[in-house]
């Protein structure tokens, strides 16, 4: 007898693709109808939970249980994006895992409300350590200090570090700390930007050349390789080398000896490798960008520095310590940073992460005066976050039933609901000026 294959109900496996297709694009996520009832979830998401998404079940209770305070859920249920910081719903009081939530609404055209939203997870550490301080680099997560503890390990060996991090995250500072922790720290620390020059330059920038082996070539010059001799050499975004230089370099790690561009003998060296790059190398392997041989090379320890976004209590760490540093240039003395300057700054992404922020400071800077840091003193795309609009509504009285609420009220409500929290345009929809709706909401209680 021939056994027939369960049948698959249509719309389940429209939902696995996709919730397949947006797991590869984005990782953990939900997806919601108008009512907040789950439509999608990606097994990322399910894997972050630590349980599987129940399809059709309430977003609030699944994200926010039964606490009384509900932030997430009534932003959504405003029709708010919101960005927030919930403990973890499987976590217990002492588990301190949170999961950071970000609601981006699906719009339909000709529909005014939108028609559903995606909701994005990601796990964030605990947070809540005891600030420490490694080779320049603050930090209170749990993450950063494992990886602090990784490179004290592995410093004192000449075993190859591949550091993988977003700009920013401090790469340079971690080849640093190696090279300086290391025996070789009396030698040369030398570092090139694969991604910042083109093949050929390249080539003689890390191996050298000798007299004559192109025009322009009236000596023989040592290239990064040769004068990192008994020292360190950082490789800095290393995926982006051309795989003609992948060969080479490899050679060169096998033989422990250089080849110069026009060059017949091999000068051996003493090196040791640090790498880094912001992509996945074994995503540039499996695309053929990469060679598998070196990658294996290269990464023999492995190191990952988490992004700020995913760090956010060392936001403020951060924060408290650049100033310090802004602060003994002389120009501007800051004491304090203002509470909504604060929130500001932990609600920003972050992409350009610790650079973006040392950046953002000395705007803040050059742009305010007096002892207090405030949040009219930072850059917009840092102080006027759309969430930022969205929590002030939600944690207020605006959000009380729509009967006993008063009509200024609610007209500013509605208006920031349907400019997704943007005082600025909100202001113009209602015909104010900024300032005339930034003193409306204090008056209201709003601020
Ligand atoms: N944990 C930290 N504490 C204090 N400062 C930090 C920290 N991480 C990074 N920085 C500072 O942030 C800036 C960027 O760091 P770094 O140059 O090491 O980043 P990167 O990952 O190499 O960036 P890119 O990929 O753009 O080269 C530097 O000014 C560095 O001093
Ligand atoms: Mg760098």
């Amino acid at each position: 007898m021939v056994r027939r294959a369960p049948r698959i109900d249509p719309a389940d496996l429209d939902r696995a693709l996709y919730a397949a297709a947006l797991d590869d694009l984005v990782g953990a996520a939900i997806v919601l109808d108008a009512n907040l009832r789950i439509r999608v979830a990606t097994p990322a998401a399910a894997e972050l939970l630590g349980a599987e998404v129940p399809i059709g079940a309430s977003a609030a209770t699944l994200l926010c249980g039964d606490r009384p305070k509900r932030p997430f859920a009534e932003a959504l249920a405003a029709g708010l994006s919101f960005q927030a910081l919930i403990p973890h719903p499987a976590g217990n009081a002492d588990d301190r895992d949170q999961v950071r939530v970000r609601s981006v609404p699906i719009t339909v055209p000709d529909r005014d409300p939108p028609a559903g939203w995606v909701v994005y997870l990601a796990m964030v550490g605990s947070g809540d350590g005891e600030p420490v301080r490694f080779h320049g680099m603050w930090t209170r997560d749990a993450r950063m200090k494992e990886t602090f503890r990784i490179i004290e390990k592995v410093a004192g060996e000449d075993v190859t570090v591949l550091v993988r991090g977003e700009t920013g995250s401090g790469k340079e500072l971690v080849a640093h700390a190696l090279h300086a922790l290391s025996p070789r720290s009396g030698g040369p620390f030398r570092a090139i930007n694969c991604a910042a020059l083109p093949a050929n330059l390249l080539e003689s920038e890390l191996f050298g050349h000798i007299k004559g082996a192109f025009t322009g070539a009236v000596k023989d010059t040592p290239g990064h390789v040769q004068l990192a001799d008994g020292g360190t050499l950082f490789l800095d975004e290393v995926a982006e080398l051309p795989l003609e230089l992948q060969a080479k370099l490899l050679r060169m790690l096998e033989t422990r000896a250089v080849l110069p561009v026009g060059g017949r003998e091999a000068i051996p060296v003493d090196v040791r490798i640090v790498s880094a790059t912001h992509r996945a190398l074994r995503a540039e392997v499996e695309a053929g960008r990469f060679r598998a041989d070196l990658m294996y090379r290269l990464r023999v320890i492995p190191v990952r520095l988490p992004p700020l976004r995913e760090r956010p209590t060392d936001v403020l760490l951060l924060t408290d310590k650049l100033i310090e540093e802004l602060n003994a240039r002389g120009r501007r003395q800051i004491t304090s940073v203002a509470p909504a300057a604060a929130a500001a700054l932990e609600r920003h992404e972050w992409p350009g992460n610790v650079r973006e922020l040392r950046n953002v400071l000395a705007y803040a800077f050059a742009i305010g005066d007096g002892p207090v840091l405030e949040r009219h003193d930072l850059p917009a795309e840092v102080a006027e976050l759309a969430p930022a609009a969205a929590e002030v509504v939600v944690s207020a009285p605006a959000m009380a039933a729509d009967d006993d609420i008063s009509p200024e009220l609610r007209r500013i409500r509605d208006a920031l609901v349907r400019t997704s929290g943007n005082r600025e345009r909100a202001a113009k929809l209602l015909g104010w000026s900024r300032v005339t709706l930034w003193r409306r909401m204090r008056t209201l209680g709003l601020e």
